[in-house]
């Protein structure tokens, strides 16, 4: 979505992997101090996404949106202006229906979706400060047809509010289960792939509920195409730092998303995290490779079932490969830089894990730990014919 925002994958962090509903202006406070204290916000982590549960469960009497005065009795707007006083963005959840996804799992009452509110809603957002919107459309009912008329409704309200403001929606109930069936970049910045994450390696899924790391890579690589500045696949938030996977585990989640060139929000208490958490998320190299003007997210280059290779073009002409080992056994896995797109005989390629660097003909080969995941920053040489999968992504349009 050509609205000015997210050019490259926004990074901050979303209440909802660690607290679900369990959240409050102070609980949000001393989040939005530690991002900032743990060095987070000045890596780029910005936006503070506040998820589902933070309104009261009825509309005031003009049917305008409160927050729950019991959790966030300063109000919305002052939490805005907390997180804009540090430096940051301030987030904020809704639905597209007439009930949020624990509405309409029963977890919290009320039915206080957008629906038939979208212009007076985004007034609402824009006056409080809102500079990114999550809308999850969380309701067994639709087609995909009424849901692009539907994020597009919000989609134009927000732009009728005049104010740069991230849209992220989750076509998740539908989409997800009947699989990527469309571009959604004229209506988004941001869409999910798949079913919500959690903090699992596999959890058996092709695309249903919950996935693990590598079901959403299964599903969000082949969706490379789609991604270019200002639209951007989203395969849901990192669950980084929140056990149920080795650290390896972990690295390699957050190396295949700075790849896919995917959002990267932080779902962790980031007022304990431990030194593996913090090295994986202030990770700069994998960081740089997300956040490059380019926007393209990694096309694969081979996949033999257990060794998969990607390869994101990066706008100096470097380019980041992946060497993802999907088998538990340590492997070896090669690929060439010919095969990534470069053309010359010398090249430089540094570890984005270790910082260590090397020298290659063209030879690009590690030895990868199952589960694991290595990023090489491929430098040298010349830009080769650009394979056709760059082209498509570069244009941001293709498929559909
Ligand atoms: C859906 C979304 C999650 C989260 C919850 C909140 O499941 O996919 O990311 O926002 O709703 O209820």
């Amino acid at each position: 979505l050509d609205n000015g925002v997210a050019r490259t994958p926004p990074m901050g962090w979303n209440s909802w992997n660690s607290f679900g509903c369990n959240i409050s202006e102070s609980l949000i406070r001393q989040m939005a101090d530690a991002i900032v204290s743990s060095g987070l916000r000045d890596l780029g982590y910005q936006y503070v996404v506040v998820d589902d549960c933070w309104f009261n469960p009825s509309r005031d009497s003009a049917g305008n949106l409160q927050g729950d005065p019991s959790r966030f009795p300063s109000g919305m707007q002052a939490l805005g202006d907390y997180l804009h006083g540090k430096g940051l963005k301030f987030g904020l959840y809704q639905v597209p229906v007439d009930k949020t996804c624990a509405q309409y799992f029963g977890s919290y009452p009320g039915a206080t979706g957008s629906q038939g509110h979208e212009a007076q809603d985004a007034r609402q957002f824009a006056a409080w400060g809102v500079d990114y919107l999550k809308y999850d459309w969380c309701s067994p009912n639709g087609t995909i047809n009424d849901q692009v008329a539907t994020f597009a409704k919000m989609r134009d309200a927000l732009a009728a509010t005049g104010r740069p403001i991230v849209y992220s929606i989750n076509p998740n109930s539908i989409h997800a289960k009947t699989g990527p069936q469309r571009n959604w970049g004229d209506v988004a910045n941001l869409w999910r792939t798949t079913e919500d994450i959690t903090n699992a390696w596999d959890t058996g899924q092709t695309n249903g509920y919950p996935m693990g790391i590598q079901n959403i890579v299964n599903v969000t690589v082949p969706l490379a195409g789609y991604a270019a500045p200002g639209r951007f696949n989203d395969p849901d938030m990192l669950e980084v730092g929140r056990g149920g996977m080795t650290d390896t585990e972990m690295r390699s989640h957050f190396a295949l998303w700075a790849v896919m060139a995917s959002p990267l929000i932080a779902g962790n208490d980031i007022r304990s995290m431990s030194s593996a958490t913090q090295a994986i998320l202030k990770n700069q190299d994998l960081i740089a490779v997300n956040q490059d003007s380019l926007g393209l997210q990694a096309m694969q280059v081979s996949n033999d079932g257990t060794r998969r290779v990607l390869a994101k073009r990066l706008a100096n002409g470097d380019v980041a490969v992946a060497l993802f080992n999907q088998g538990s056994a340590t492997t070896t896995i090669s690929t060439t830089a010919a095969a990534v797109g470069k053309t010359g005989t010398s090249f430089t390629l540094r570890d984005a894990w270790t910082g260590a660097t090397s020298t290659t003909s063209g030879a690009i080969t590690a030895s990868v730990p199952g589960h694991g995941t290595v990023v090489y920053r491929v430098s040298g040489g010349g830009t080769g014919t650009t394979p056709t999968a760059f082209v498509s992504a570069a244009s941001g349009r293709c498929l559909d």
